[in-house]
């Protein structure tokens, strides 16, 4: 598991190597298992097809990644409703980024659909956040960690 999470990296360049549905799906169920309060499950996908992508003129169209998918948080009626949902669906996307990188497929994410253009282009509809579109496939290049500082220096015992 630790070696899993630490070898992971946003992958910005794929094979073309086409990535099963059976794996997707077996790693999305699995990534349902992520915490979340009040067990709104407040994940939803959508697939990309060439048209969206298209439209979206990623600049590098997503490191011509096999499958791009858009992953959405339902907000609740409250802001700490939305910010609780927006950061189980966080978890949501690292349990599947993991679960596909334990499988030798990596994830490109980005933040592309936040912007209001890209909402419409995605059909977005209100009430809905959109955390992350993922470019998902066989990476072509597996870049160099980039190191993170000591967790020491992050840490503070209360009394
Ligand atoms: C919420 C969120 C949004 C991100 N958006 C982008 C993005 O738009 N473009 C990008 O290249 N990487 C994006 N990333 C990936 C980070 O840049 C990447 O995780 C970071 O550079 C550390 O690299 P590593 O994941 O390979 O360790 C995003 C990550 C998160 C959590």
């Amino acid at each position: 598991m630790i070696e899993v999470i630490r070898s992971r990296r946003n992958i910005k360049k794929f094979k073309p190597d086409e990535v099963k549905e059976e794996d997707l799906m077996t790693w999305l169920q699995a990534a349902s298992m992520a915490p979340n309060h009040r067990m709104t499950e407040p994940w939803e996908i959508l697939f990309l097809g060439k048209e969206t992508r298209e439209k979206l003129n990623h600049k590098t169209n997503f490191g011509n990644a096999p499958v791009v998918m858009a992953v959405l948080s339902k907000n609740g009626a409250t802001q700490i409703e939305l910010i609780e949902n927006a950061l189980a669906t966080a978890c949501f996307i690292q349990n599947f980024n993991l679960a596909a990188w334990a499988d030798g497929v990596g994830a490109f994410w980005s933040s592309i659909g936040a912007s209001e253009r890209n909402r419409e282009i995605l059909g977005v509809p209100d009430g809905y956040e959109v955390i992350g579109v993922l470019g998902v496939g066989y990476p072509e290049i597996i870049p160099e960690p980039k190191p993170r500082k000591p967790i020491a220096e992050k840490i503070k015992r209360l009394p």
